[in-house]
């Protein structure tokens, strides 16, 4: 249940993400009702601000938000407070000293012990600094603390961070977050497969040909490079994002939709069965033509831009059933589409019969679940056509779509880890993805800006199509 009081740290409070992603959220979840009766949010980062500087910067970014500015900001910027001076083990900066200001002032208006919330909008190099210094200052206990994605950048990576901050925290203060999990029509995915005859009875190898989970992005990466040059598209998207999203659609039914440990085991189970990649047969890599020309990337780069991959699950219900994953910047199209493509029908074989029927799942938005259908061409002849019967979620009676960012604080509020990853699941992701970051890697291929990416991919889903670009 919600918390009476609650302290939001958040490190990083001057970056591009907090003022994007974080900050807003906060505020979504507060004009939903939904954050504690009594709270504060203490900005840390490096530089020195007054209060009232940092304030001027919440206000903007509330303002450059799609929700706008709230007539009642002032509401928000009250609670809001700075702590410069950065925060590490060796030296805690304002931060220590400033919390205690805040406890003092929640404690004129309620009793109840306050929850502390350390939100790490950092880049990954600076987690275990963070961590290490919140236990070195007494922060770590009762707490919770979230950690912004990349957590680790390979297998070794990830496991050297998790040790490093599992000596100050226990993995039940740990919040990874991934926002794809946290989207509308990535949560759906179970809830429509267990609370629908329909779909459960098909979500096997039994009726299931291949899963594609397609993401293709018309984004340009320039704004960003010095990250996405150190990055790049498989490792940004596919082990982290992607591959929750597999994981969420391969899960066994776990014991109970309620119990976060449940959805975590049938989660983690889900992950730990992916078999490791084999680079030359099942990865195509891209890399957009003018791609070298950006300033700031290496005249001869070979960071992957696009990535098709095909991912198999060795679990019993989808052995010979291949994953599908793709998705790219400066591609044809922005979508997030899950595709299962179901076998043949069962009645006589007719040669028109060509389309394959599909259940989709459009995760980008408010979301919607799709469904591929064959019906009889309407007219005096007997032909077919095939016609998409479509459910925006949005319109689902009773609902009020929330932001996967907001959503997850919420959660994270309520301390419900179900949408979060775990240590196990991202050890099972970082092994599946391992030998794509070794020397079978293959080269990039170019394609062109607009396009949906190289021709080599068309041979991973084959006998079928891509659905989306088709
Ligand atoms: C981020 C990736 O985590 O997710 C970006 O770093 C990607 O490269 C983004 O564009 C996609 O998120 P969204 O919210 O647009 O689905």
């Amino acid at each position: 249940s919600l918390p009476e009081a609650a302290i939001v740290v958040l490190y990083g409070a001057t970056g591009d993400l907090a003022s994007r992603m974080v900050l807003p959220a906060i505020d979504e979840v507060r004009r939903r009702g939904l954050m504690p009766a009594h709270w504060r949010l203490v900005g840390c980062s490096t530089g020195r601000l007054d209060d009232d500087a940092f304030r001027d910067r919440v206000a903007a970014a509330l303002e450059g938000s799609e929700q706008g500015t709230p007539d009642d900001v002032d509401e928000v910027l009250g609670r809001v407070r700075y702590a410069g001076g950065g925060f590490s083990a060796e030296d805690p900066g304002d931060l220590p000293g400033v919390l205690n200001e805040v406890r003092e002032d929640l404690a004129g208006e309620t009793d109840a012990e306050p929850l502390v919330l350390h939100f790490l909008a950092v880049p990954p190099g600076a987690f275990a600094p963070i961590a290490r210094g919140l236990g070195a200052h007494g922060l770590a206990e009762g707490a919770r603390v979230v950690f912004e994605k990349p957590y680790g950048t390979s297998l070794e990576s990830f496991v050297e961070l998790d040790g490093a901050v599992k000596e100050v925290l226990d993995e039940e203060q740990i919040f990874r977050i991934d926002h794809f999990l946290g989207k509308e029509g990535v949560q759906t995915i179970y809830v429509m497969r267990f609370a629908n005859q329909l779909f459960g009875s098909e979500w096997s190898r039994a009726s299931v040909e291949q899963v594609q989970i397609d993401v293709p992005e018309d984004l340009d990466v320039a704004n960003r490079i010095g990250f996405y040059e150190a990055t790049g598209a498989a490792l940004d998207m596919i082990v982290t994002h992607l591959f929750q999203v597999a994981g969420q659609v391969a899960m066994e039914p776990p014991r109970s939709l309620r119990e976060p440990a449940a959805i975590h085991q049938a989660r983690e189970d889900a992950l730990r069965s992916f078999r490791p990649l084999e680079p030359a047969e099942d990865v195509v890599l891209g890399q957009f033509e003018g791609y070298r020309d950006i300033e700031g990337v290496a005249p001869d780069s070979e960071q992957d831009t696009y990535v098709a991959v095909r991912l198999w699950v060795d679990s019993e219900r989808w052995r010979g059933v291949p994953f599908l994953l793709r998705t790219g910047k400066r591609m044809a199209a922005k979508a997030q589409r899950i595709t299962l493509v179901l076998g043949p029908p069962y009645g006589p074989l007719d040669p028109e019969l060509d389309t394959p029927n599909s259940i989709q799942i459009d995760f980008s938005g408010s979301g919607e679940v799709r469904l591929g259908i064959t019906v009889k061409t309407p007219g005096p002849d007997l032909t077919y056509s095939s016609g998409t019967a479509v459910l925006d979620l949005d319109d689902v009676p009773g609902g009020e779509p929330i932001s996967p960012y907001a959503s997850l604080i919420h959660d994270v509020l309520l301390g419900d880890r179900s949408l979060f990853t775990t240590a196990e699941a991202l050890q099972g992701a970082f092994t599946a993805f391992a030998p794509l970051q070794g020397d079978a890697r293959p080269a990039p291929l170019p394609y062109v800006p607009g396009s949906w990416g190289p021709e080599e991919a068309r041979r991973l889903p084959a006998p079928h199509e891509w659905f989306l670009g088709q």
